[in-house]
C-alpha cells in the first residue's frame, strides 16, 4: 500500500513538473524570491536534484543591503556612507598592480558552472590592462572548457597566500568567457603582446616563433572580459581607503 502511495505521490510529482515546465515557459514564474531566503514552508513544492531555486523563481540579489555592498560605500568601521571609495580609475591601476599586467601570470582559481554544478580549477592567467580582459591558455578537452562553452558566465580569484593576521590581498573576478582556437588570428596577437608563452619557449629550449606555432595547434586560450573585480587590500587602509574596492566595466 504504502509502495501504491508512493508511485502515486512519484507521479503527481512528474505530472506537476511537466505542468510547471509548460507554464514556466508560457506565463509568468512563481514569485520572485530574496536571495536571503531559508527554509521552505512544509508545503513547497519538492525540489528534484539539479534543479535550482532559479529554474523557477526569479532570484533577488538585493545589493543594497548584503554586507558585501555595505563594506564597499556603506557606512563600515570609520567610514561613512560613500567615504574611503577610490575612484574607477585609481581602482583599476590598483587591480593592474595586484595582476601585474601583460607578459606577467598569476595563478588563479576559476569557477565555472554546469547544470547548477560549480568546479573550479586553478589556471594561469595574465591582464591586458588595455581592456581589462583576462586570457589562460588550456590543455584542450578539459572539463572547464566544456563548462565555458554550455555556459559562458565564470568567476574567478587570485588570492596571495597567508602571511600574517590582518594583512589581505585578493581580487575576484566576474566576467564572460570566449575560447580562442589557435587557427584564429586574434591567438597569434594575444600571444606576441600578451601572453607570456616566452618562457615555454625556453623551457624546451625552441625557437619563441615554434613554441607559438606548437600552443596554437595543441591548446586553446580563454579570453575573460571582466565586468566586476572586487579587490580587498588591507595596505589601502594606510591611505584613509576602504580595504574592498571594486570596479566595474562601464556600461557601452
Ligand atoms: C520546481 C519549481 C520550483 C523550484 C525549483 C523552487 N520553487 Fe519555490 N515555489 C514554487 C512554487 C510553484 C511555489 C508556490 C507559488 C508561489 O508562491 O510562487 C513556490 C513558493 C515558494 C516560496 C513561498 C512559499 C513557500 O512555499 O515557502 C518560497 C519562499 C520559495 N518558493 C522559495 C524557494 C527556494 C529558496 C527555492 C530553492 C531552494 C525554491 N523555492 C525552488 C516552485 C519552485
Amino acid at each position: 500500500m504504502k509502495r501504491i502511495m508512493c508511485i502515486m505521490v512519484l507521479a503527481c510529482f512528474v505530472a506537476y513538473g511537466t505542468a510547471a515546465a509548460a507554464e514556466k515557459k508560457s506565463t509568468a514564474k512563481p514569485k520572485q524570491i530574496e536571495a536571503a531566503v531559508s527554509g521552505l514552508s512544509a508545503n513547497h513544492p519538492e525540489i528534484p536534484q539539479g534543479v535550482s531555486c532559479n529554474d523557477c523563481h526569479e532570484v533577488k540579489l538585493d545589493a543594497k543591503t548584503t554586507a558585501t555592498q555595505a563594506w564597499l560605500q556603506g557606512p563600515y568601521l570609520k567610514y561613512a556612507a560613500g567615504q574611503g571609495v577610490m575612484p574607477q580609475d585609481q581602482i583599476r591601476a590598483e587591480i593592474v598592480k595586484i595582476m601585474l599586467g601583460k607578459k606577467q601570470k598569476r595563478t588563479c582559481v576559476l569557477g565555472t558552472s554546469l547544470n547548477n554544478v560549480p568546479l573550479t580549477t586553478t589556471a594561469d592567467f595574465v591582464l591586458d590592462p588595455d581592456t581589462m580582459t583576462l586570457y589562460g591558455l588550456h590543455e584542450k578537452g578539459t572539463t572547464k572548457l566544456l563548462h565555458i562553452k554550455q555556459n559562458p558566465k565564470v568567476s574567478l580569484n587570485w588570492h596571495e597566500e597567508f602571511k600574517t593576521w590582518g594583512t589581505v590581498l585578493c581580487a575576484q573576478f566576474i566576467g564572460t568567457a570566449e575560447l580562442i582556437e589557435g587557427s584564429n588570428p586574434e591567438a597569434e596577437k594575444i600571444l606576441v603582446d600578451i601572453y607570456p608563452y616566452e618562457e615555454l619557449a625556453k623551457n624546451m629550449k625552441i625557437e619563441p616563433q615554434q613554441a607559438r606555432e606548437m600552443i596554437k595547434k595543441g591548446m586553446l586560450i580563454s579570453k575573460i572580459t571582466c565586468n566586476q573585480i572586487t579587490v580587498n587590500n588591507s595596505a589601502f587602509e594606510k591611505d584613509g581607503m576602504r580595504k574592498y574596492q571594486r570596479w566595474e566595466r562601464p556600461a557601452k
